[in-house]
């Protein structure tokens, strides 16, 4: 089979363009026994894999120069030598930003956790493919698992979640609404604003772009804040800080406005409320709560079914669009979850 992958050309400093990326024709060898075939169906793009760009990756593995990328996708194998697989069979993996690839499949696991790993995946009632990187993607589990298992809001405390309308930040506001929480959130445009408000039903919304980050959060918080989903910056964590409630949490999800300027945030304003209001602070990686990966799918199906979650989704067509879908979303181009859709 001959494929095309999505390949790194140079590395950037500060914002990545598509001129950082190119797309390679490469030949696949036959698949030898214990191996499988899969072709891509759809891909996702996601903020963290500006780190993978950096030479430094920090936690994260950085991208080779001219070889193929990481990052989540759905696919179906076409050929197995593998008995755990069959032709047809719907498989998550790492192995994203290329149409078709050769797997191992000896790392078969139950969700997924490592390059190589193929995880099966059940379609039909009601779940589609590309579902397993939306609706029951690595952002979804972060949403879920922060405010189910990292922290546990009581009902009718006061949530903030900040990039509301992006993926962890939309799923968040909605769980936070169905466990009866007060939630406030910004979004970087008055668009994003009016459908977090009317669509979502948070209780107070801002454009963080037009209105001071602490007064649109002093408007939105008259009792305070009891726990914080912070997805975007170092700025939106110390605005929070002084109206933080004694013994409140912050959940850090990601940054990510500094993924593009080498990981470095410079001191956190306020810092000084986390002694004085017995703050926690609490970073935490999804794959910290897999134990919990089934509860998760059955909750967010459940809530998806008696519509009282939805997901947005922003589907950009064929790998040629993979890089501008994944630049876009350092601009704040679109709304809820992007994918790329591959081989369909
Ligand atoms: N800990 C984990 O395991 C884990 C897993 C997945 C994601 N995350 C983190 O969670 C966060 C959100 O991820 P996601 O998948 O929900 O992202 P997403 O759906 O791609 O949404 C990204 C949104 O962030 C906003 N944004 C972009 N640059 C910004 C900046 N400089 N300042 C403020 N907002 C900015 C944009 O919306 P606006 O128009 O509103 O600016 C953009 O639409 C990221 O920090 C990500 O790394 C963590």
């Amino acid at each position: 089979v001959k494929t095309r992958q999505v390949q790194l050309v140079s590395r950037p400093e500060g914002r990545a363009d598509k001129s950082h990326f190119t797309i390679a024709e490469v030949q696949l060898p036959s698949i030898r026994d214990g191996e499988v075939l899969v072709k891509n169906l759809y891909m996702s793009v996601d903020p963290y894999m500006r780190r993978c760009m950096d030479a430094d990756g920090k936690d994260l593995a950085p991208w080779p120069i001219a070889g193929p990328l990481t990052g989540p996708s759905i696919g179906q194998v076409l050929q197995s030598r593998h008995r755990g697989f069959e032709p047809g069979d719907i498989v998550e993996s790492m192995s994203g930003w290329q149409e078709h690839f050769i797997s191992p499949g000896t790392a078969f696991v139950p969700y997924i956790s490592a390059d190589n790993a193929l995880a099966k995946r059940r379609s039909g009632s009601g779940l589609e493919p590309k579902d397993y990187l939306g609706l029951l993607g690595i952002a979804a589990q972060t949403a879920y698992f922060g405010l189910t298992c990292a922290a546990k809001p009581a009902l009718g405390s006061t949530l903030v979640v900040s990039s509301g309308a992006g993926t962890v930040g939309s799923i968040a506001c909605q769980i936070g609404k169905i466990r009866g929480l007060r939630v406030v959130t910004s979004a970087g445009s008055d668009d994003k604003v009016s459908w977090l408000i009317r669509d979502l039903g948070v209780d107070h919304a801002f454009n963080y772009k037009r209105t001071p980050i602490e007064e649109g959060l002093k408007a939105g918080c008259p009792d305070g804040i009891d726990l914080v989903l912070e997805n975007a910056s170092p700025q939106h964590l110390s605005a929070c800080l002084p109206l933080m409630n004694d013994h409140a949490c912050a959940l850090i999800a990601g940054f990510i406005s500094m993924y593009s300027t080498g990981g470095r945030t410079g001191p956190i304003a306020n810092f000084e409320y986390v002694l004085d209001k017995y703050l926690t602070i609490k970073a935490f990686p999804f794959t910290d709560y897999l134990g919990a990966y089934g509860q998760f799918v059955d909750e967010m199906t459940a809530w998806r079914t008696s519509e009282k979650l939805v997901l947005k989704e922003t589907m950009h067509s064929g790998l040629e669009h993979a890089a501008e879908a994944f630049c876009g979303l350092f601009d704040g181009a679109s709304l809820g979850k992007n994918l790329v859709r591959l081989c369909i």
